[in-house]
């Protein structure tokens, strides 16, 4: 026979552990602030997103681009009058209303921020360090009833495997990006670009790769991907379809590896993404300077 113990609902933050449960959520807190806060200011900036010879005076008419680097947060860049890596080479366009700030940043972020708000990984985090539901495991909750993901709102935190395959064609288009790093644009006596273009690298082409390499191992390790690679067979050594040749098993596979450091790589991959438009706007406003490798 096995004797069962009733458990009684324990107040807010009441728990037996002795162990410092708090600093898990206490870091999570701390560091998806951090990343809210700056990510946010720097989406309102409006400039400061790629490097330009009169770091002054970023939107002047004339004021040449003089190197490939484009931050992620502006990535793609809807528009912009005179940036090569601009899809539109327009302004704001006319009819936005003027009471409404506008940046080619507010336009693309909400995609691939939506990506990270309803990831797996995220969710356990934030629920537990902004919502302290529960704050950790065996810790008492603020609240006595549990919903779940079942209704509205958090329902649509099921969106994600959505937002995956936009965060895949985003991957995409940092990937050509960090490419188009290594094609400066050739400069004359005076530092004007020349109209021509040449091999080369700067820091921040290193830094724009790495950016790339680590948003990858966060979206290859998503749980979706892992689905939508392997996760819908029944049978993975079933003649014909799959074993360890089988390329959809070997892609799961790697997704499983990346899958099961997912949190390292969602947190890496914050502080990178964060860190290369730190590094672009810094060097944009002239308070640091790239170093050209090559
Ligand atoms: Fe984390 Fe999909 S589960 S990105």
């Amino acid at each position: 026979m096995t004797q069962l113990t009733t458990l009684e609902r324990q107040g807010f933050g009441a728990t037996q552990r002795r162990d410092a449960w708090w600093v898990g959520p206490a870091l999570t807190f701390a560091g998806l602030s951090t990343f809210l806060i700056y990510g946010t200011w720097a989406a309102f900036q409006g400039d400061g997103f790629e490097i330009r010879k009169d770091r002054a005076n970023f939107h002047k008419p004339d004021n040449k681009v003089v190197a490939p680097y484009l931050s992620p947060f502006y990535a793609p860049l809807i528009y912009d009058p005179q940036s090569p890596h601009a899809w539109f080479t327009s302004g704001k366009p006319t009819w936005w209303p003027a009471f409404l700030p506008l940046t080619p940043a507010l336009l693309i972020l909400p995609f691939p921020g939506l990506f990270r708000f309803t990831c797996y990984y995220y969710r356990k985090a934030y629920y537990r360090a902004f919502w302290a539901d529960p704050p950790a495991c065996a810790v008492g909750e603020p609240r006595k009833t549990y919903w779940g993901e079942n209704r509205l709102p958090l329902i649509l935190q099921n969106l994600h495997r959505y937002f995956m395959y936009i965060a895949l064609i985003f991957l995409a288009l940092l990937t050509w990006d960090a490419l188009l790093a290594f094609w400066w644009p050739t400069l004359d006596a005076s530092g004007n670009p020349t109209g021509g273009h040449q091999f080369g690298i700067g820091l921040g082409t290193l830094i724009m790769v790495a950016n790339v390499i680590c948003l990858a191992a966060f979206t290859f390790g998503c749980n979706s991907v892992r689905h939508l690679v392997g996760g819908r067979l029944k049978c993975f050594s079933c003649t014909g379809r799959t074993g360890e040749t089988n390329l959809g098993y070997k892609m799961w596979r790697c997704s499983t590896a990346l899958n099961e450091k997912h949190m390292e790589w969602a947190w890496v991959s914050l502080f990178v993404v964060g860190f290369t438009d730190l590094y672009i706007r810094l060097c944009a406003m002239g308070v640091w300077s790239d170093l050209r490798i090559i």
